[in-house]
């Protein structure tokens, strides 16, 4: 293994993970195959609800042999360590064990959101190279739709066909799984920055031993814990908490597949007697908006710890949350490229409302100013840690210059601007660039406004992150058009739905303004903080390098 990422406190940790005589490890054994050696094999490893209300129980032995299942179908068709295979499924049950599958062969696993289109699926499927897709009838159309622009990709599979299933269920349970090194790539996810098309972070499979640590010291898990993370896997936390470290600490795990409801949701808590629940804010926030006599109506006197993730977490939405459900949403701060939680309020720390709390003990976060100084205490800066560390990415997919920019001064920069206090809790400012982040969701403005000025009528396009009292922030498009005339409420819904089309049913712009012309650049880019300052009324700040506007 390269020792770079072999921090000490990692070694040393009680629950080792599983290593292969050899000296190799494999993320997705310690997940699932680990829990027979435990024990744990009849436990129920998954509750899934659908949407209808349908409930399926799944235990550890049984998701082991359906990953052992793809596996040796993956083998078959071809599948070696290190190819690339992707999913663009819904949150039903097929998705976690593929996720699992993959890995066992050795190949990188994929996950894209169920909500994107076409578009932004080719760039996904492309920029990875994958040899195969899973994905189900419902899907299949916008694969269908751009199968051909894929050269690498030979085969479609589809869940829910005939075809699949006798295949699937010819293949033996038991599976041989791949001795990959710790350092080699499990699996990648797309995320977006502020400028270019999605990025590919890639994890390795050592990631395990610090998503394991953390889930513990952050979220609090205990053997007979039923734990709810409410994250799509097609998002890194539904990937590393509702996947990787929940079942590698052989926790029971609540998965709904159905869209936010908030009656639903407490329907889910006290159905199942979830005891730990992992949230957004957004979705805190969205509860809040329902009231408290909706939340009187259920029994959730189960529920025993409460954490979110994604976005900042207003005290408002923490004292509320104390208020009807007798607990604190304890604030968690990372990012996709951190691969686990890096700055908590952990149980142990207790509540600092509004506050990310403080770095986890095998975390070294640092404020600095752009010339990579530490700020003093109450300064803004830039939030940076301390590389390397076990779960954090290993390289951009295809894309190295990118990764590199990351690192300055033997340092990573997170891209968030932060402030420590006297006693060492972090707050989070905003975003050092263009990022936008609604619902808890990332989205980078280029993408949304590359769909833009496809449109016929549309010349140019720039788009920011509006703040918002639920969503944190909701995308808002600045839409110059080929003619004036043509402004209308018609065309806005036109465009709104024309992004939700091509881009995704998530990313689209809920609010539209027709302008004469964008802020720019000398050199032609988007001044996207004018923009923004200019929405809220704000000073508009250094603008040497606006071209005359
Ligand atoms: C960005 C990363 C993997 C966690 C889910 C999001 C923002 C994340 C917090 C928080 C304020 C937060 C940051 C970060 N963010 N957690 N507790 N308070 N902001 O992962 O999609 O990669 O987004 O989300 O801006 O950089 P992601």
């Amino acid at each position: 293994m390269d020792n770079k990422y072999t921090s000490e406190y990692f070694q040393n940790l009680p629950d080792s993970l599983v290593w292969f005589e050899d000296g190799s490890l494999n993320m997705a054994y310690n997940v699932l195959d680990h829990n027979i050696e435990k024990g744990n094999g009849n436990k129920t490893a998954l509750i899934y609800e659908a949407e209808d209300g349908t409930t399926t129980e799944i235990t550890f032995f049984s998701l082991v042999r359906k990953s052992n299942r793809i596996a040796n179908y993956l083998h078959q068709i071809g599948i070696k360590k290190g190819d690339r295979v992707s999913i663009f499924l819904p949150r039903i049950p097929e998705l976690f064990y593929i996720f699992l599958g993959i890995m066992k062969t050795g190949a990188i696993a994929s996950v894209y959101f169920s909500a994107f289109e076409s578009e932004a699926l080719k760039d996904r499927l492309s920029n990875s190279g994958s040899k195969i897709v899973f994905t189900n009838k419902n899907l299949l159309p916008r694969v269908e739709k751009i199968k051909n622009d894929l050269s690498e990709l030979s085969s479609i599979l589809v869940v829910d066909n005939e075809e699949f299933i006798a295949e699937y269920e010819s293949q033996s349970d038991s599976f041989e799984t791949a001795h990959t090194q710790a350092e080699d790539y499990a699996f990648m996810l797309y995320t977006s920055g502020t400028t270019g098309k999605p990025k590919g972070i890639v994890h390795a499979h050592y990631a395990i031993i610090q998503q394991i640590a953390s889930a513990k010291l952050c979220l609090d898990l205990q053997p007979n814990d039923v734990y709810w993370c409410t994250a799509d896997p097609g998002w890194i936390t539904g990937i590393v908490y509702s996947i990787l470290s929940n079942w590698a600490l052989g926790i029971t795990t609540v998965v709904y597949g159905g869209k936010f409801e908030a009656e639903k949701w407490y329907e889910i808590i006290a159905k199942h007697k979830v005891t730990v629940w992992y949230t957004a804010p957004t979705a805190i926030r969205m509860l809040m908006a329902k009231g408290e006599e909706l939340v009187q109506k259920h029994d959730l006197s189960s529920l025993r710890f409460l954490a979110s993730v994604g976005e900042p977490l207003n005290p408002e939405a923490i004292l509320w949350g104390n208020k009807v459900f007798g607990k604190f949403f304890h604030d968690t701060w990372w990012q996709t490229e951190t691969g686990s939680i890096m700055i908590a309020n952990t149980p142990s720390l207790g509540i600092h409302p509004g506050s990310m709390g403080k770095p986890l003990p095998w975390v070294e976060a640092k404020i600095m100013d752009d010339n990579m100084e530490e700020v003093v205490v109450n300064e803004e800066g830039n939030l940076c840690l301390k590389p390397y560390w076990p779960s954090i990415m290993r390289t951009i997919w295809q894309d190295e210059e990118k990764y590199k920019s990351y690192f300055k001064d033997e340092w990573y920069i997170s891209g968030d601007k932060a402030k420590k206090d006297e006693k060492g809790y972090f707050w989070f400012i905003g975003r050092a660039d263009d990022l936008i982040k609604t619902s808890g969701e990332r989205i980078g403005p280029f993408e949304v406004e590359s769909v833009l000025i496809e449109h016929p009528d549309v010349v140019e396009a720039g788009v920011i992150g509006k703040p918002d009292v639920v969503r944190g922030e909701i995308i808002k498009a600045f839409v110059v058009l080929k003619d004036e005339s043509l402004a209308s409420e018609k065309l806005k819904s036109e465009l709104a739905d024309f992004v939700k089309t091509h881009l995704a049913g998530h990313a689209y712009p809920r609010e539209i303004e027709f302008i004469d012309r964008l802020p720019k650049t000398r050199s032609g880019k988007i001044m996207r903080r004018i923009l923004r300052a200019k929405e809220l009324g704000q000073p508009i700040g250094d603008i040497s390098t606006l071209e005359d506007y």
